[in-house]
């Protein structure tokens, strides 16, 4: 079941966010939750924090396991998605780090790393919820546009565009690894619930061809049409524009 939810703007995204996430908290403390980085769960982990210091959340048996992870970043790399998960959320909550996973990216070798992957998500069992990004090319998780879907943890090369993207976040774009191991598509579907976040209006476009588009692994995250769990997005205005411009019925 798909639910779309639509809000004024990126801060009512992040509020509402981080209650659906707490929710799932609140009635299993130990969950497993399904992380991701980019700037759009930026807001939501905030909101977890503050959750948490206000004495309205505890962490201390949840479990995680991230999406992905840049190959070639040591996880105190300050690009590395680990120091990102660090820095975001994990130094601020009272979760116990050893029940935080992520990808190695410094791995030797990394199709390993991704097998090693695997084997761990296996014992973990399925995920409660995992949060979702969209990237522009539709990529989720770092699945990018392909012939087909990947399953599960992979070794993938970043797209330009991906490259282009996130060098927001490091000096220049040759820094950018371009490579990274990520979660396979099939591993994604395997998730009891999944709380996809959009904002702006850089994503209007995408989240509606994703959403409503046709099904192809060239538009990675259109496949969340067949996922059997609950399929909750929470966007802002601007990301929803297209969406209710055409299909505004859908819209919760
Ligand atoms: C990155 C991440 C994704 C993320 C996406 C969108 O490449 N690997 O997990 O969802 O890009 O990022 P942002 O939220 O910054 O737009």
């Amino acid at each position: 079941m798909m639910k779309l939810i639509c809000l004024k703007n990126e801060r009512e995204v992040s509020i509402r966010a981080a209650e659906i996430m707490s929710e799932v908290i609140k009635e299993r403390p130990n969950a497993l939750l399904g992380l991701a980085t980019g700037s759009t769960p930026v807001g939501m982990y905030r909101e977890l924090i503050k959750k948490h210091l206000d004495g309205e959340l505890s962490f201390k048996e949840v479990r995680s396991v991230n999406l992905d992870e840049y190959v070639g970043l040591a996880p105190d790399h300050i690009q590395s998605y680990a120091d990102f998960m660090a820095k975001n959320l994990f130094d601020y909550i009272d979760i116990n780090k050893e029940n935080t996973f992520i990808p190695n990216g410094a791995a030797t070798d990394p199709e390993a790393e991704c097998e090693r992957y695997d084997r761990l998500l296996d014992r973990l069992g399925r995920v409660d919820i995992q949060l979702l990004g969209i990237g522009h090319n539709g990529h989720i998780a770092f699945n990018e546009p392909d012939v087909c879907f990947t399953k599960d943890t992979t070794l993938v090369n970043l797209t330009d565009s991906t490259v282009k993207a996130n060098s927001r976040f490091f000096a220049s774009e040759d820094q950018v690894p371009k490579e990274a191991i990520s979660m396979g598509i099939g591993r994604i579907l395997r998730s009891k619930r999944v709380l996809l976040l959009a904002t702006g209006e850089g994503k209007a476009d995408i989240l509606e061809k994703a959403l409503f588009g046709s099904v192809t692994p060239e538009v990675p995250a259109s496949i969340l049409q067949f996922y059997q769990g609950d399929l909750i997005v929470v966007g802002d205005e601007p990301a929803f524009k297209i969406i209710k411009q055409k299909h505004s019925e859908a819209i919760f």
